[in-house]
C-alpha cells in the first residue's frame, strides 16, 4: 500500500505535495518523491526513508518551483526501497512522470516487450512499465494514451500522471486502489485518501474503478474507460485527519482486521494464473525440492503460530515432513538441519533478532532457505536464498492480524506449489486452487457473520482466565487466538489441544470459566464435541466457533461464533478472524491501548 497525491492551482505545488505525503505516511514510508512541472519541464526529487528526508532535500518544497505536480510515499512491493525504485518514475523522453499505488500483475511480460521496443528501465518496479507505455501511446492526447495504456495492465492501480506538454494538468486513474479528487477554489487535488486533502478542502469526488480524471486549476473532468464524460457527485468530508488515517476506524487494529480480504487477495491473486499456482520469484527447482527430506519452519510470536497452522497443509499436500520451531529455541538447540533441509522463515517485519539468528544458524548448517516477509528489502529478505512477499501493506498495530493471515495464505499456496513442482499427481489440485481463490471472500463472510462479537465481549471481558481449545488446525488457530487475547486485552488466556485438557488443565475449570472451542474440522468434530461436554459438566461456559449449520455444536454451546465452510487445510486464514474481533472488542471493553499494548513492540530487534 502506498500513498499518492497531486496538486494543481496557482500556489507553489511542492510544499502542498509534501504536506499531503506526511498525512499519507502511514500508508508506506520506505521512500518518497515528488515531480513538479515548471516552464515546460518536469523536475523530480526522490529520497529513501521518511518524508522528512524529502522535506530536507527540497527545503520544505521551497527549492522546487511550479504550480502543478504529483507525489508518492512508498511501501515497496516490487524492488527494494532505494532511490531508483522510489516514485515518481519518468519516461525515457522525460515528458511524463507517474506515481502509482497497487500491483501490476503482468509487469514482467510488459517489461520484456518494452525493452525489446527500445525503452530502458531505471528501476526494478512494476510501476515503471506504465510510464513507458504512456510515452509509447501518446500522440498528443493524454486521455487516449491513458486508455490504451490501462487496457494493457492487469492488477490494481491508482495512478497520478503529469505531462510536460500539458502544463497545469494532472491525470488520475483508478482501478482497484483508492483514489479521491479534492475540489478547491482555483485549485484541485487527488490523493489516496482524504487525510491528504482535508486540510485544503472537504469537497471531494470518489473515483470508481475504471474512471479517469483530468484536473486543472479551474476544472475537474471525469470520464469512463471509453473516454465518455461521467457526471460525479461532490461529497463533503466530515472526518478529522486523525480519524481519516484509520479509514474512519477507531484503531489501526480494527482497520487492519477489515483490510484482510484485500490483503489476502493482493497476496494470492497475482500468484494464480490460468488455474495454476505460480511463484515467479522462487528459484527452487523440482530437483531442489525432491532432495528435501524435511521442512523446518521457524519464527516468533504470531508468525510462529502461522507456521503451526500451515504445517497440516504442507505435510498433507506436499508429503514433506514439517517441523515448526520457535526461532529463539532453534538458534540454541544444535538443530538437526543440513543441506537436505528447507528452512522456511516467517517474519512480518523481517527484523526480529531471534528469527534472523535462527536463519543464520540454519544457513551455516547448509539449509536451503525461503523467507515469507511483509517488508521488502528487510534483513530476513536479504539473508534468505528465496523470498516470497506477503502484500499486506504496512501493518501499524503492534498485534498482527493481516500479517498472520497473509503468511498462512502464502504457506497454503506453497503446499500446493511444492507438490506440483515435485510432480505429485493430486486430483484435488483444482479444488485447492479454487479454495485458495475463495479465501478473501470467506474472510469477508467471517467478518459479516459475527456482528454479535461486541456483545460477547461484554459478557467475557472480565474473565479471570480464558481457555482456547481445538484439534489439528483448530488447535493451531487457538494458539494465535489466545495470543491475540493476551496481547491486547491483558486477560490470561491459554490454548490447549482439546484432547489434552483432561490430562491436567481441566482441574482449573470451574463454574463459568470461559472455554472458546474451535470446531471447524468436520472429520474430528465429534471428538471436540466430547471435550465440550467434559468442560461443561464442570461448569464451563463454552463459546464455540463453528459452521452455522453445525447443529450438534450449536445445541451444546452457550455462545457461538461462525465461519463459512472452508477446507480445514486452509481454514486458519478464516477461523482466526472472529478470534481477532473477539480480542479486539474485549480489549475495547477493558479500555486497553489496543494499537500499542503495554510492554510490546511491533518488531523485537533485540534478543
Ligand atoms: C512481536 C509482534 O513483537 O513479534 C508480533 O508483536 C509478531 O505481532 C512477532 O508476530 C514476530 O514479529 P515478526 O515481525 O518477525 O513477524
Amino acid at each position: 500500500m502506498c500513498g499518492i497525491v497531486g496538486f494543481t492551482g496557482e500556489q507553489s505545488a511542492a510544499p502542498i505535495l509534501l504536506d499531503g505525503l506526511k498525512k499519507l505516511e502511514y500508508r508506506g514510508y520506505d521512500s518518497a518523491g515528488i515531480a513538479v512541472m515548471d516552464h515546460g519541464c518536469i523536475s523530480v526529487n526522490k529520497v529513501t526513508g521518511r518524508i522528512a528526508n524529502l522535506c530536507e532535500k527540497t527545503k520544505d518544497g521551497t527549492a522546487v518551483p511550479g504550480a502543478a505536480g504529483i507525489g508518492h510515499t512508498r511501501w515497496a512491493t516490487h524492488g527494494a526501497p532505494t532511490e531508483e525504485n522510489a516514485h515518481p518514475h519518468l519516461s525515457n523522453d522525460g515528458r511524463f512522470a507517474i506515481v502509482h499505488n497497487g500491483i501490476i500483475e503482468n509487469y514482467l511480460s510488459l517489461r520484456e516487450e518494452l525493452i525489446k521496443d527500445g525503452y530502458h528501465f531505471d528501476s526494478e518496479t512494476d510501476t515503471e512499465v506504465i510510464v513507458h507505455l504512456i510515452e509509447m501511446y501518446y500522440k498528443g492526447d493524454m486521455r487516449d494514451a491513458l486508455i490504451r495504456t490501462t487496457n494493457r495492465l492487469r492488477g490494481s492501480y491508482a495512478l497520478g500522471v503529469i505531462c510536460s506538454e500539458e502544463p497545469g494538468k494532472l491525470y488520475a486513474v483508478r482501478e482497484a486502489s483508492p483514489l479521491i479528487l479534492g475540489v478547491g477554489v482555483d485549485e484541485n487535488y487527488f490523493a489516496s485518501d482524504v487525510t491528504a486533502l482535508v486540510n485544503y478542502t472537504r469537497n471531494v469526488i470518489y473515483l470508481e474503478d475504471g474512471e479517469f480524471a483530468e484536473l486543472s486549476g479551474n476544472s475537474v473532468k471525469v470520464f469512463d474507460c471509453l473516454g465518455k464524460p461521467v457526471e460525479k457527485k461532490v461529497s463533503r468530508i466530515l472526518w478529522d485527519v486523525q480519524a481519516a488515517e484509520k479509514g474512519g476506524y477507531e484503531h489501526f487494529m480494527l482497520k487492519e482486521i477489515m483490510e484482510q480480504p484485500g490483503a489476502v487477495k493482493a497476496t494470492i491473486s497475482p500468484r494464480i494464473k490460468d488455474g495454476k499456482i505460480v511463484f515467479e520469484e522462487l528459484k527452487l527447482t523440482a530437483k531442489d525440492l525432491l532432495r528435501i527430506r524435511k521442512i523446518v519452519i521457524t519464527a516468533c510470536g504470531s508468525a510462529y503460530y502461522a507456521g503451526c497452522a500451515a504445517k497440516y497443509a504442507l505435510e498433507k499436500i506436499s508429503h514433506i515432513p514439517v517441523e515448526v520451531e520457535l526461532a529463539s529455541e532453534l538458534r540454541y538447540s544444535d538443530p538437526m538441519i543440513d543441506n537436505h533441509t528447507l528452512l522456511i522463515v516467517i517474519s512480518q517485519s523481517g527484523e526480529t533478532a531471534d528469527t534472523i539468528a535462527a536463519l543464520k544458524e540454519a544457513k551455516a548448517r547448509g539449509a536451503r532457505t525461503l523467507a515469507i516477509v511483509n517488508v521488502v528489502g528487510s534483513t530476513v529478505a536479504k539473508l534468505a536464498d528465496n523470498v516470497v512477499y506477503t502484500w499486506a501493506g504496512p501493518e501499524i498495530a503492534v498485534a498482527t492480524t493481516k500479517g498472520y493471515t497473509t503468511q498462512v495464505a502464502v504457506l497454503c499456496m506453497l503446499s500446493v506449489w511444492f507438490a506440483d513442482m515435485m510432480g505429485i499427481e493430486d486430483e484435488n489440485y483444482p479444488k485447492y486452487v479454487k479454495e485458495l481463490q475463495a479465501l478473501p471472500r470467506m474472510i469477508q463472510h467471517a467478518i459479516d457473520m459475527n456482528s454479535s462479537i461486541p456483545a460477547l465481549a461484554k459478557k467475557y471481558h472480565d474473565s479471570k482466565s480464558l481457555f482456547f481449545i481445538g484439534r489439528n488446525t483448530d488447535y493451531a488457530v487457538s494458539l494465535e487466538g489466545a495470543l491475540k487475547m493476551k496481547e491486547i486485552s491483558y486477560l490470561h488466556s491459554e490454548a490447549y489441544a482439546a484432547g489434552e485438557l483432561k490430562h491436567g488443565t481441566i482441574a482449573l475449570i470451574e463454574e463459568h470459566t470461559p472455554v472458546i472451542a474451535l470446531c471447524c474440522n468436520p472429520a474430528i468434530m465429534e471428538k471436540t464435541l466430547s471435550n465440550i461436554v467434559e468442560v461443561k459438566s464442570r461448569g464451563a461456559e463454552v463459546l464455540a466457533l463453528t459452521f452455522r449449520n453445525n447443529q450438534k455444536i450449536v445445541s451444546v454451546a452457550d455462545d457461538l461464533m461462525f465461519i463459512p465452510k472452508v477446507d480445514p487445510l486452509f481454514s486458519a486464514v478464516v477461523e482466526i478472524v472472529p478470534l481477532q474481533l473477539l480480542a479486539y472488542y474485549v480489549a475495547k471493553e477493558n479500555g486497553c491501548d489496543i494499537d500499542k499494548p503495554k510492554n510490546l513492540a511491533k518488531s523485537v530487534t533485540v534478543e
